[in-house]
């Protein structure tokens, strides 16, 4: 075995390095990042999880040492041991941590060679994302992602910390287990000993962890895969991790005071970022009205106004037929408009539309009304009360869109961060945390014709409120509270139904017969019936939350071995088929 291995053993991390160790040996263990010959004399930087470091292999110091250094090639695997000095004068790297020093070596042990990768590990921007991830653990070497990875841990250690810290008791529930409604379908998992049957895969550990506080425990934690069947976008992946949290006896307002709490630690330990707490709260309705969504980016203005009293009665036929029909017409107003050209104006239009809004009005403030395509059709009275409601300055232009409700925030509440993007308005340093609160219970699925959770359905509604759940569901509202973070939903929940009559209204309200009820959760419901303490409780996304702390693109990029848009690993090549033997076993066949 090499001497290297066995006696020499590695000093330091290459990336460790600095002038403190200067005039000291140091053994390093690494990969040749690049190879460079100048004058007779080779330079490599080596490359390990800390950072990178020039070593220089002279024929003066060790003739067959610097020999052996013209065979390295990228990637090539290398012992290197080595005197650390000064750089000459005017040699140093400034861009480097590393850039005072390099280590002049006199041994060497090429550990292992490497082929050419398909790809240069510096800018890899050209790459198609597939190739990375075909070949994710050379990616993988790449510093960016190491460094996500690496605080990827530090925030799970911290996590942990801070929940053993307050009482918190980490516990495990099963993966091979019943279906959990949380929104997504499920992935099944058939069973070979039990034949016909399938387990699902849970899309949270939602039930386990309030029957743990039927046990007893009182704070339980888990930092847990779940796993979603879901349609993919740059946020979510089908297996992604949860910090799930659970705790009994305490009020909405306790729970978001101790997971604030979570979340500033976080930030304090793995970023040095102090948060101010706590974080505001806004209702639901307000974040629909203000931003037109449930989870609002709160760092820029462009704040929606509601015009529909306005132009309700007013001569654009268009505008009133849909505020007579229950429509609205709401507006968001841009500061000095001539940023946005009539050619951004008509991109603009087409840009709504994808939402469903059949058109978009504009209207440019000056000092004698407006240059709009709707002034026209307005009195003076209305054009000062639009100016007016909007805040609108000279130069601003104003933007309407009318259509329901619904289509309206959609509309507005996007075109609102396409343009904040568009036209720079977002601070990149920003980290704007709100709680949404006081959520309807139920939405109105107009695919299932019937009413759906808008959490899911363990959630408890308001207690005042539940006479309404037989007669009037929709305007119930949940105990729940998410939290979101530059407009990405990073957390969510709620206090949870701890009596058994009023878990199974929910079931009913859902259009679950008693039966279907009893066949899904009858273990839950049975278990409400052996001293059920109130609890509640919420779990965060963990990769979301690393997304965003780390300012990364994708979420693809926090985790080490992600599935592609189509929830493929490119690097295993699953899924895939599997042989007609194992199919046998299950009693399974393909049909298609
Ligand atoms: P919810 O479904 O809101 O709640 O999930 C909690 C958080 O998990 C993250 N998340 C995802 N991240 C990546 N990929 C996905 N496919 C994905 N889906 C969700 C989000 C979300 O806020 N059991 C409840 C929590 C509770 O009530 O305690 C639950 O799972 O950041
Ligand atoms: P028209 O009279 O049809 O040319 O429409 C006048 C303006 O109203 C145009 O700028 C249209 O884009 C706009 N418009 C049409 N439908 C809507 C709508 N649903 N919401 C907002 N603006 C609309």
């Amino acid at each position: 075995m090499s001497d290297f291995l066995t006696i020499k053993k590695r000093t330091h991390y290459c990336g460790d390095l600095n002038a403190s160790h200067i005039g000291g040996e140091v053994v390093l263990m690494g990969w040749a990042h690049r190879r460079r010959d100048h004058g007779g004399v080779v330079f490599v930087d080596m490359r390990d999880r800390e950072g990178l470091v020039q070593v220089v292999f002279n024929p003066e110091i060790n003739a067959s040492c610097h020999q052996e250094a013209q065979r390295i090639r990228s990637e090539y695997v290398l012992a290197v041991k080595g005197l650390v000095r000064r750089r000459p004068e005017g040699m140093e790297n400034p861009d480097l941590r590393t850039g005072e020093i390099e280590v002049l070596a006199d041994d060497l042990e090429i550990l292992n060679e490497a082929k050419t990768p398909p790809f240069v590990l510096d800018g890899v921007a050209e790459i198609s994302e597939n190739v990375r991830l075909k070949y994710r653990y050379l990616d993988l070497r790449r510093p960016e992602l190491q460094k996500n990875l690496i605080l990827r841990s530090r925030i799970a250690a911290a996590t942990r910390d801070y929940l053993h810290r307050e009482g918190f008791i980490e516990v495990e529930t099963p993966f091979l287990t019943k279906s959990t409604p949380e929104g997504a379908r499920d992935y099944l998992v058939p069973s070979r000993v039990n034949q016909g049957m399938f387990y699902a895969l849970p899309q949270s550990p939602q039930i386990f962890k309030q029957l743990l506080m039927i046990s007893g425990f009182d704070r339980y934690f888990q930092i847990v895969k779940c796993f979603r069947d879901e349609d993919l976008r740059a946020d979510r992946q089908p297996e992604f991790t949860q910090i799930d949290v659970e705790m009994s006896f305490l009020t909405e307002q306790e729970i978001i005071r101790i997971m604030e709490g979570m979340i500033a630690h976080l930030f304090k330990e793995c970023l040095d970022r102090k948060l101010p707490l706590p974080f505001p709260q806004i209702s639901y309705r307000e974040a629909m009205s203000r931003f037109g969504k449930d989870n609002p980016d709160i760092r820029f203005g462009l704040e929606l106004r509601d015009l529909t009293d306005i132009l309700k009665g007013s001569g654009f036929k268009l505008f009133a037929e849909i505020a007579e029909g229950g429509g609205v017409i709401e507006a968001i107003c841009i500061e000095d408009g001539k940023r946005l050209s009539r050619k951004d104006l008509d991109e603009l239009k087409d840009y709504v539309a994808q939402y469903g809004a059949g058109g978009l009005a504009w209207a440019r403030v000056s000092p004698d009304g407006w240059t709009s395509p709707i002034f026209k059709f307005l009195n003076q009275g209305e054009v000062a009360a639009i100016n007016e409601k909007m805040e609108a300055r000279e130069g601003d232009v104003i933007l309407f869109v009318a259509d329901s409700p619904k289509v309206v925030c959609d509309a507005l509440g996007n075109l609102r961060i396409h343009l904040a993007k568009k036209l720079n308005l977002i601070d990149p340093g920003a980290m704007a945390f709100t709680w949404v609160t006081e959520f309807p219970l139920f939405e109105f699925s107009d695919t299932e014709k019937r009413f759906v959770s808008t959490h899911h359905p363990f959630t408890s509604p308001v207690l005042d409120e539940l006479p309404l759940i037989e007669t009037d569901p929709g305007k119930v509202h949940a105990r729940a509270y998410d939290l979101v973070l530059n407009g990405s939903e990073i957390g969510g929940g709620s206090i949870r139904i701890h009596q058994k009559n009023v878990q199974a209204m929910i079931f009913r309200a859902l259009g679950l017969s008693d039966e279907e009820a009893r066949s899904k959760f009858g273990f839950l419901l049975d278990a409400l019936e052996y001293g059920t303490p109130p609890h509640g409780g919420i779990a965060f996304g963990l990769d979301r939350l690393i997304m965003l702390m780390t300012g990364s693109e994708s979420i693809r990029d926090v985790i080490a071995f992600p599935k592609t848009q189509k929830a493929i690993c490119m690097l295993t090549d699953a899924p895939s088929q599997v042989s007609v033997e194992q199919l046998m076993e299950l009693s399974l066949k393909i049909v298609t």
